[in-house]
């Protein structure tokens, strides 16, 4: 989709169709609504006087202008209270709008937003309009040979500005919103795809994707390599494939040569069936979603070098698939660890923190700034939050404090569950130094305390996306199945931190 910024006052568009804004409790239409009812006769204010349209949250109204403006069709969006008004409201309500355009069959569309004092600005309200829009049209039709032509889909996206200060200012909202919305869409391509295309080959072909920007150098470590450094917990959960396991390297330097990167961590396990301690089989096909960490990575990689973020950042993506075969790693196996801890494998199926045991030990080589891992870890996770909200756990209280304010600010929910000592005792082994299960009992939070034992002094938080990554039901703009999660909240965290490091230094 092209998204583009045109300086034109709404009475003046002509074209299929314009989405304009109405608030639930405004006494009378306002802005760009207001314009188009003036020029028009009053085709607006005619459905809020008989009661037709209230400006409840999302709800549209397709208004045929029948040549009294050179638009054809007005799309009235609500907006909900003005109290209430955040950016998930208008992402919501223009993925709502997007599609209403998509099932007219209409290849585009105008947007006018009218900034309040008071409320989100207009930088910002055009990024959201663009996620929005971008992320409730995606759809992954790759395998669907018969459906895929004949798709009705939306192919330009124009933003209408009041003069050309306006223009410039929402021509970056939008160039940057097209990045991260991309990388969005790239990551649930990488999650949707299943994993007979999908191995960890296929993801270090798809990396290469993520580094073209010259800013960016791939690694690709085999196992000969791993088994030279030592990876043996990463190496023991990909014993039972033939599939050889990866471990991906991904440097995107726009900082300075001295600053110490931050380093992102996803989990890449592109099958998970448990191993020897085999997985039932209701849902295991949703298993080819256990890569969804490392997917997160690749994207935010990926816009990071787009956007050109001043900083520096590393991803790392462990990648294997978890298997039972003749060579697989048992219950009871001792692994030693690239740390040189031992862990005691109780079960096979939890076998993410094994991987991520050895890429966050790696992580270290870095001197990083703060390290941050994405995992599908815990079911234990999904039960304690539910579906829509990422565990949060960790070491650094800014770090979570940050990363708290960018959930709030691109509507990807996370909270917090305590990593107290006293949970080490849970993963305390008879034979090794640590064993990869606690029980069932707070087992997403044993599960990250196992992976702390692994960081270092390197302030880290670990995000459980187990619940999130894979959702059962649609969301507003979300369809059901892969969401990648994660992907605009650490961009968005990214982003307020090399702004905030702007600012520190004066050099705007
Ligand atoms: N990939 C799973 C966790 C998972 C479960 C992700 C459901 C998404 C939805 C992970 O490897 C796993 O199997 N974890 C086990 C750990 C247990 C054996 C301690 C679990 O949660 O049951
Ligand atoms: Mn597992
Ligand atoms: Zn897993």
């Amino acid at each position: 989709m092209k998204v583009e910024v045109k300086k034109c006052s709404p009475p003046s568009f002509r074209g299929e169709a314009v989405v304009v804004c109405h608030f639930e409790d405004a006494k009378k239409l306002a802005g760009a609504a207001l314009e188009l009812d003036r020029q028009s006769g009053g085709i607006l204010a005619d459905l809020i006087r008989r009661g037709d349209f209230t400006g409840k949250p999302a709800q549209v109204a397709v208004v045929y202008t029948r040549g009294a403006l050179p638009v054809h069709r007005i799309l009235l969006l609500g907006l909900g209270k003005k109290k209430e008004f955040d950016l998930e409201k208008l992402r919501r309500g223009f993925s709502k709008a997007a599609r209403s355009a998509r099932e007219l069959g209409l290849a585009e569309f105008a947007i006018c937003l009218d900034p309040a004092p008071g409320s989100p600005g207009l930088e910002d309200m055009t990024e959201a309009a663009v996620e929005g829009v971008m992320l409730g049209l995606y759809r992954f039709t790759q395998f669907k040979t018969a459906e895929r032509n004949g798709l009705k889909e939306v192919r330009r996206l124009v933003f209408l500005a009041s003069d050309g200060r306006e223009a410039t200012r929402m021509k970056a909202a939008a160039a940057a919103a097209e990045i991260v919305s991309k990388a969005v869409c790239y990551a649930r391509d990488l999650v949707s795809t299943p994993s007979n295309e999908m191995t960890p080959t296929d993801m270090v072909r798809r990396a290469r994707e993520a580094a073209v920007s010259g800013k960016v150098r791939l690694t690709a470590l085999g196992p000969r390599e791993m088994e030279k450094l030592g990876m043996h917990a990463l190496l023991s959960v990909a014993r039972g494939s033939m599939e050889p396991a990866r471990f991906i390297i991904l440097e995107y330097a726009g900082g300075s040569r001295g600053d110490k990167p931050y380093v992102i961590v996803g989990k890449g396990l592109t099958f998970d069936s448990g191993g020897i301690s085999l997985k039932p089989p209701e849902k295991m096909e949703e298993m080819k979603a256990d890569m969804s960490g490392g997917a997160a990575v690749l994207a935010v990689i990926k816009a990071a070098a787009e956007l050109g973020l001043p900083l520096n950042l590393v991803g790392l993506v462990p990648a294997t698939e978890n298997l039972p075969g003749g060579r697989a790693y048992k219950p009871g196996d001792v692994l030693r660890s690239l740390s040189g801890q031992t862990i005691e494998v109780i079960s096979t199926d939890a076998e993410g923190r094994l991987i991520l045991a050895d890429a966050l030990t790696y992580a270290g080589r870095f001197k990083p700034r703060a390290v941050i891992d994405l995992a599908t870890l815990t079911g234990a996770c999904v039960i304690a939050l539910g579906e829509d909200v990422i565990g949060m756990m960790g070491t650094d209280e800014e770090l979570k404090n940050d990363l708290r304010r960018a959930a709030v600010e691109t509507g990807e929910k996370l909270w917090e569950l305590p990593i107290w000592d006293d949970y080490a005792e849970l993963i305390k082994s008879d034979v090794a130094d640590m064993k990869n299960t606690g029980g069932r009992a707070g087992g997403a939070i044993t599960a990250a305390v196992f992976l702390g034992k692994f960081v270092g002094g390197i302030p880290w938080v670990h995000l459980d996306i187990a619940g999130p990554a894979w959702l059962s039901k649609e969301r507003p703009y979300i369809p059901r199945g892969a969401s990648a999660v994660g992907v605009r909240l650490l961009l968005r965290f990214l982003r307020d931190r090399a702004a905030a490091a702007k600012k520190v230094t004066g050099n705007s």
